[in-house]
C-alpha cells in the first residue's frame, strides 16, 4: 500500500476516522469533483485500495466493483503485472513526443496490435488520452476526410439521445443526455440527435418494418431533413453505456451501415465502454457483423491503470488523409499523443486479456449475470432487464403497464444505490436503471452475489417509495 494511504491502517479506529474526515474537509476545501455539487454528498466514499472485482474504502469496508470503476477495470485491480509494465518503461523512457518526426516502441507494437484486433479495414491509429479526446478527434477526421476531398459543406454530426461520447464542448454536444447540456450551452453548431434504438422504449408504427430498422431509419429522416451535403459522420455506441445499457435490435447496425453508405455519411463506432472485450467480443460492432469508418476508444484498453484512449480509421481515411498536400496536414495533436508508458500499459493489458481469455469470459460471466438479473423481471417495479456480455441493467420503474418513470421527489437513485452499498455492492444507477459492468474476471460466485443484492435492493426500495 502506498505511503499516503498507509496512514488509514492505524489499529486505532478513532485515529482513523479522525484522519479520514479531516482529509474529507481538505477535499471539499480542493477538490472539485466530476459532477459537483458540494451539497450533493454528505460523506464520500474514500477508495484505497483494489483486488480483483473487490474494492476498499478507507475505514476498511469492501464492496463489490459493481462497475469496474467506470467501465473500464477489464482486467480486476490490483495487477502487478501492469505496474511493472509502467515502471520498466518509466524507468527506460517515460515520455517524449511522438509529433510527426518521431515515435517510439510501444506506440509502434500498440497501433500494430490493435490492427490485429479491430475490423479487418481499420488499421491506423491515433491515441490520446481518454474518451472525449477520441470522440474529438472522430469529429475533426471526419471533417479533414470530406474537406480533403472536396466536400466541405459535410460537417454535421448524428449521434443519439441517451448516448455518451464524453464533456468536452464538441463531444458534448454529441451526448445525448440533456443534463449535461444547460449550463454550458450553447452547445457547438451542427450537433443533433436521433431517438435511440431502445428495444424497451422505442415505438415503431409501421408494422411492416422491424424495430430495428424503424429505429435505424430515423438516421436516415434526420439526414434528408439536414441535407446528406451537410452531414459528415453518425457516432454510435455499439451499446449505449451511460444511457442505460441500451442494446440495439439485431438488425439496426445493418440498417445503419447501409445508410452510412447511401448518403456518404461516416460511421464512428464509439467502443470507448464496448471495446476490449466488454461486450463479449473483442469490439462491439462485432455482434452486428458491421465495419466501421474510424472505431474510437479509451478506457478497457489500459483497464484504466494509465489513461489512454484512440482512434482507429479504415484504410481509406488513412488514403485520404495521407495523400493531402503537406501544407492542408492533419493538425491535429496531443502532448500525450502516443505517450510510451500509457502504451506499454496497453500491450501487458492486452496481453492479459489474451491469456486468460477474457473475451469469452466476458460472454459466459454476462450470461450468468443477464440470466441471474432476469429472474427479477416479474416483480413489481422492474420494467426491463437487458444486457450484452459484461454489462446489464435493470430499469426500474413506477408502472410496469404504462413505463412511467418515478418522480424525481421520490429519489429512487439515490436509494438503490444506498440500499446496494449496505449490501456489499458499489455502483451508479442512472434514468433509473441499475447499471451493471464488473470487471471481466468476475467470479461465477460474485456474479450470483451481484444478483441476489439487486433483486433484495430493489425490493426495498420499492417497499420504502410503493
Ligand atoms: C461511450 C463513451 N464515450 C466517451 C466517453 C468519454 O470518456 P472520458 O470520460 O474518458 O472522456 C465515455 C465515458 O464514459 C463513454 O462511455
Amino acid at each position: 500500500m502506498s505511503a499516503i494511504n498507509d496512514k488509514v491502517m492505524s489499529d486505532d479506529r478513532a485515529t482513523n476516522e479522525r484522519f479520514i474526515n479531516e482529509r474529507i474537509a481538505a477535499d471539499r476545501a480542493h477538490l472539485l469533483h466530476p459532477l459537483h455539487h458540494p451539497n450533493a454528498v454528505a460523506q464520500p466514499l474514500v477508495w484505497v485500495k483494489g483486488s480483483g472485482a473487490i474494492i476498499t474504502d478507507a475505514t476498511g469496508r469492501e464492496f463489490i466493483d459493481g462497475l469496474a470503476g467506470l467501465w473500464n477495470v477489464n482486467v480486476g485491480h490490483g495487477r502487478a503485472e501492469l505496474a511493472e509494465a509502467a515502471r520498466d518503461q518509466m524507468a527506460t523512457l517515460a515520455y517524449h513526443s511522438a509529433y510527426a518526426g518521431a515515435t517510439n516502441f510501444p506506440a509502434i507494437a500498440l497501433a500494430e496490435k490493435l490492427g490485429a484486433l479491430t475490423s479487418p479495414s481499420v488499421n491506423t491509429f491515433f491515441f490520446v488520452s481518454g474518451g472525449a479526446e477520441a470522440s474529438e478527434s472522430s469529429f475533426k477526421t471526419a471533417r479533414f476526410y470530406w474537406k480533403a476531398r472536396g466536400k466541405s459543406s459535410k460537417v454535421k454530426v448524428i449521434s443519439r439521445l441517451r448516448g455518451y461520447h464524453g464533456v468536452t464542448l464538441a463531444a458534448m454536444s454529441a451526448t445525448g443526455l440533456s443534463a449535461y447540456w444547460p449550463m454550458f450551452e450553447p452547445r457547438t453548431p451542427g450537433f443533433l440527435h436521433i431517438e435511440a434504438p431502445d428495444p424497451y422504449r422505442f415505438v415503431n408504427t409501421d408494422p411492416t418494418i422491424s424495430q430495428g430498422v424503424a429505429a435505424a431509419n430515423k438516421l436516415e429522416e434526420a439526414i434528408l431533413r439536414e441535407g446528406a451535403d451537410t452531414v459528415a459522420a453518425f457516432i454510435a455506441e455499439p451499446v449505449q453505456g451511460a444511457g442505460g445499457v441500451i442494446v440495439p435490435p439485431p438488425d439496426y447496425f445493418q440498417r445503419i451501415r447501409q445508410i452510412c453508405d447511401t448518403y456518404d455519411v461516416l460511421l464512428i463506432a464509439d467502443e470507448v465502454i464496448t471495446g476490449f472485450g466488454r461486450t463479449g467480443r473483442w469490439f462491439g460492432l462485432e455482434h452486428y457483423d458491421v465495419e466501421p469508418d474510424i472505431l474510437q476508444f479509451a478506457k478497457g484498453i489500459t483497464s484504466g491503470y494509465v489513461p489512454l484512449g484512440g482512434i482507429g480509421i479504415s484504410d481509406e481515411l488513412r488514403d485520404v488523409i495521407n495523400g493531402v498536400p503537406p501544407s492542408q496536414r492533419w493538425m491535429h495533436a496531443f502532448t500525450y499523443s502516443a505517450h510510451p508508458t500509457c502504451c506499454a500499459v496497453a500491450l501487458k493489458n492486452i496481453e492479459i486479456i489474451e491469456r486468460e481469455a477474457l473475451v469469452s469470459r466476458a460472454d459466459v460471466g454476462g450470461r450468468r449475470l443477464l440470466e441471474r438479473l432476469r429472474r427479477f423481471e416479474g416483480m413489481d417495479g422492474v420494467g426491463h432487464v437487458r444486457g450484452q456480455g459484461m454489462m446489464a441493467a435493470v430499469e426500474v420503474v413506477a408502472n410496469k403497464a404504462t413505463k412511467e418513470r418515478f418522480p424525481p421527489e421520490a429519489g429512487l437513485a439515490d436509494r438503490l444505490v444506498a440500499a446496494m452499498l449496505a449490501r456489499g455492492l458499489y455502483t451508479r444507477v442512472q434514468l433509473d436503471c441499475i447499471l451493471i459492468a464488473p470487471p471481466l474476471i468476475t467470479s461465477d460466485n460474485v456474479i450470483d452475489r451481484i444478483g441476489q443484492i439487486v433483486g433484495e435492493s430493489v425490493k426495498e426500495v420499492l417497499t420504502q417509495i410503493g
